[in-house]
Order: C-alpha cells, then structure tokens, then sequence
C-alpha cells in the first residue's frame, strides 16, 4: 500500500502493543522503557517472536532500548526520529480503567508518569516532524504547549504537535 511509513520512536513502550501495530504497517520502531520488569517482560517477549514465522519479520523492525526515555532523548546521538510517540500512564481513578488487563499490570509497576511534561518537551526538541501524544478521551493534555489538532477515538484521543509536514 501507498503511504507514509517514519521512523518512529515509541517513548513510552509499556509491553508493546502500540509499537507491534505501528511495526506491522511497516515503520521502523525504536522502544524506550523505563520500568526494568516491563521491559525485562518486553524484551522476552521480542526476543521470543523474532523466531516466530508470522511476527517475526515485524518485531524485526522493532528495538528496544531501557532507561529513562527523557535523559535518552536528550543524549539522542545520529538520525533524530521522524515521529515521537507518547503514551504515559494518566491518573485517572475510576474503575472502567481496571478493567483493562494492561492496566492492573501497569497501575502497581509503573504509578503515575508525573514528569510527562518533561517527556513532551524532550520530544518536542528531538522529533523532526511531529509527535502524537495518546490520552483517554477526555483527559487535559499535558500540560506545555498546545497540540494543532486531536484524532479522537472511542476511548482515547491522539493530540498531534507538528513540526514538519510528513511527505510519501
Ligand atoms: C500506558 S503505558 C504504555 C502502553 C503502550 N503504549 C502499549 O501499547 O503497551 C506507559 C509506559 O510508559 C513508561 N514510561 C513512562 N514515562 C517514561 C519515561 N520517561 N521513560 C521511559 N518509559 C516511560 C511506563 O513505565 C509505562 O510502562
């Protein structure tokens, strides 16, 4: 198919799902976690799909990296990623958010993202053409400047800070 395929950096890679659905419409996917036992389970799983015939091929194009996703950023050596992607844990307390198995795995490892701003800014600095900041539908956004424009969902919202147009 005809279309955009960036170099994304997923800043925020909790276990992977947003990365693997970006990987698998073909973009080149760089993973930061934070939290060791999230990203010991990520890497497991990576390094166990790589042999698989199906995944294998997309979670090729994923890499992980650990460690805080802002110092990485600001330390970012050679080619910046074309788009950044954020997607930190929001303080949100009502319950429809524990049904959610990925979120009774998150809640007690990772707690709250509070440094979000900091995330956005770095991202804001490093991404050569935009960055996309996903939230539950009708959360504020992260507090700094403000998105051009919002995709919304059925439960979450994509806010999109661009930087430079994105061309095929
Ligand atoms: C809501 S989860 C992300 C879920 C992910 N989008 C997915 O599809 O699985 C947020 C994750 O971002 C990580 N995180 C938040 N801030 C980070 C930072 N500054 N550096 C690295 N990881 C961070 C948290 O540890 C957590 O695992």
């Amino acid at each position: 198919a005809q279309g955009v395929r960036p170099q994304v950096l997923d800043a925020t890679a909790g276990l992977g799902k947003d990365a693997f659905v970006l990987a698998s419409l073909g973009c080149q996917m760089t993973l930061i976690e934070r939290q060791p036992l999230i990203a010991a389970l990520l890497e497991d799983g990576l390094a166990r799909a790589r042999s698989d015939a199906e995944v294998g091929p997309i979670v090729g194009r994923m890499r992980l990296l650990t460690g805080n996703a802002i110092q990485r950023m600001r330390d970012w050596e050679g080619e910046a990623p074309q788009v950044i992607y954020l997607d930190p844990m929001f303080p949100h307390r009502d319950k429809s958010a524990l049904v959610k198995k990925e979120m009774r795995v998150f809640r007690p490892l990772v707690g709250d993202d509070l440094d979000a701003p900091a995330l956005l800014e770095a991202a804001l600095v490093l991404a050569s053409h935009r960055v996309v900041v996903k939230r539950p539908r009708k959360a504020p956004i992260i507090d700094g400047p403000k998105p051009s424009h919002s995709l919304e969902g059925k439960s979450s919202r994509y806010d999109i800070y661009p930087k430079k147009a994105l061309k095929a």
